[in-house]
């Protein structure tokens, strides 16, 4: 039986987020630059979006960039903005063909002008779709998430729109990036890394974490299907014991 068929489909993650990781090693192992790894993964990319919306997997979010990245050398980050909007005029219609709509997290003023224009626009033509919401984690920092979102709160507080004691989980919910996402039920990140490197800390707080040594262009469908039926495996108890999950 293939992986594919051997998924369950009623115990399928509502929400799969994914850390894109091993693009330089992919490169550096066969002598290319670094940019030519950030190009390749754009494959991995098309392959993982289609096969999520194949098994309805609701919300996928994808950390594309992240804040810390921006100190990397200028010209990889010139790269991969260009590989940024070029990726989006090339995939709307992978978008189109899938009923998939395009959502970004992130500090997206901090985007060239030209690649905030084009997922603007991205995200305005795909907005009726409703098989899957796709994210994309862009200039996307968990703590800054955290800080602005207690920026905003904060403000309500002192304009009086809300007292500290009815502050509670929801309203932080509310004020991320994520309002209109679930919560994390599985998070996969490639190349052998075992970190989070500052992405969505909240909203992983009761996901399954899964690592796999493979680098990032090098990921598959059936990867991806590993994954899942690992993640299908598990038992989550959301704290309660067995017994109590059984009944
Ligand atoms: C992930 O690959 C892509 C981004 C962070 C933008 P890396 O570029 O981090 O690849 P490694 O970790 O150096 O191999
Ligand atoms: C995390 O990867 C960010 C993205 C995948 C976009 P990094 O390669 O930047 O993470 P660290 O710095 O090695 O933790
Ligand atoms: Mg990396």
């Amino acid at each position: 039986m293939s992986l594919q068929a051997q998924i369950d489909p009623n115990k399928l993650p509502q929400h799969l987020a994914v850390i894109m990781d091993g693009n330089g090693r992919w490169a550096k192992k066969q002598g290319l630059f670094r940019t030519i790894g950030h190009e390749s993964g754009t494959k991995a990319v098309r392959e993982i979006v289609e096969a999520c919306a194949e098994l309805n997997i609701s919300y996928l979010t994808l950390y594309a960039f992240s804040t810390e990245n921006w100190n990397r050398p200028r010209l990889e980050v010139e790269t991969l903005m260009k590989l940024l909007v070029s990726s989006l005029k090339k995939e709307i219609k992978t978008l189109r063909d899938n009923n998939i709509k395009l959502n970004a997290i992130g500090n997206l003023d901090a985007l060239p002008k030209k690649a905030k224009s084009e997922l603007l626009d991205v995200i305005d033509k795909t907005k009726d779709h409703t098989h899957m919401t796709l994210t994309l984690a862009l200039s996307y920092g968990s703590r800054e998430e955290l800080v602005k979102t207690i920026q905003e709160i904060s403000h309500k507080v002192k304009n009086k729109l809300i007292s500290p004691i009815e502050i509670d989980e929801a309203t932080i919910n509310n004020h991320l990036y994520t309002r209109d996402l679930p919560d994390v039920d599985l998070l996969i990140r490639t190349s052998g890394e075992q970190r989070i490197s500052n992405f969505l800390l909240w909203q992983i707080a009761y996901a399954e974490l899964y690592f796999t040594e493979t680098l990032w262009p090098d990921y598959r469908k059936n990867h991806l299907f590993e994954a899942i039926l690992n993640y299908q495996n598990r038992e989550r108890r959301f704290g309660k014991t067995s017994e109590q999950l059984e009944q």
